[in-house]
């Protein structure tokens, strides 16, 4: 009789170090005696969490991540994800301070998670730190983000599955931003969206010669 195929998934990412240990203070003893599993990327295999975390902060990009967290949304976890891999300055949240974490796949631990308990105190915190505060959903009276020249120091804010943005964010916004769509359903899926906007950003900042 055979085996029953083996229906474990392949472990992700690397081994016990093997051979003679590299001398480097941002590695990890721990993780190169057990091996590293986490979610990182690949130059950042067998680092100290700390290093990692000191290593992002020096080139952290200018635009920061909002979301309003009325409703526990689910996609909150994805927006942060999103944020992580595009190295936004910090995230937000507004209103509940617990949030869904569970779609960020732990890569909140590596961003800077900052808590408001309402609209107008994000817009007193970003008017304080010389950002502007942008809405990003499709509202009358948005504009287009694909030909919106988003300025380099921002804060980009999300509402959340069903309602968007509530009317207090939309107050305290210099401008509300819609993504272009085509098709019938009335919006996209805002880890989606923010991904797009967050895109955005790079492409006009880091890829975009324009001063
Ligand atoms: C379900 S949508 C909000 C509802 C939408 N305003 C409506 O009229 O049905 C949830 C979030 O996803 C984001 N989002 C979804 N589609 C978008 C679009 N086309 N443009 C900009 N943001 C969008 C926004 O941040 C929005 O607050």
């Amino acid at each position: 009789m055979t085996a029953p195929p083996d229906k474990r998934p392949p472990d992700v990412g690397v081994g016990p170090w093997a051979g003679e240990w590299p001398t480097d203070d941002r590695l990890d003893p721990e993780l190169l005696r057990e091996g590293d599993r986490r979610n990182v990327v690949d130059g950042y295999r067998y680092w100290l969490h700390d290093a990692i975390v000191a290593d992002l902060d020096a080139r952290r990009h200018e635009f920061h991540v909002a979301v309003e967290n009325w409703g526990h949304d689910f996609n909150i976890g994805s927006v942060i994800r999103t944020a992580n891999a595009f190295n936004a300055a910090a995230f937000h949240i507004v209103g509940k301070r617990r949030w869904n974490r569970r779609g960020a796949m732990v890569t909140d631990r590596y961003q800077h998670e900052h808590h408001h308990a309402d609209a107008a105190a994000l817009a007193t915190w970003a008017h304080a730190e010389g950002l502007a505060v942008f809405g990003v959903d499709n509202l009358p009276g948005s504009v287009a983000l694909e030909t919106f020249d988003l300025p380099r120091a921002c804060v980009l804010v999300f509402g959340q599955e069903g309602p968007g943005l509530s009317e207090p964010m939309r107050a305290h916004c210099e401008a509300v931003l819609h993504i272009e769509q085509f098709g019938s359903t009335r919006s996209i899926n805002a880890g989606a969206a923010a991904a797009i906007a967050m895109h955005a950003w790079v492409r006009r900042h880091v890829f975009d010669q324009r001063p």
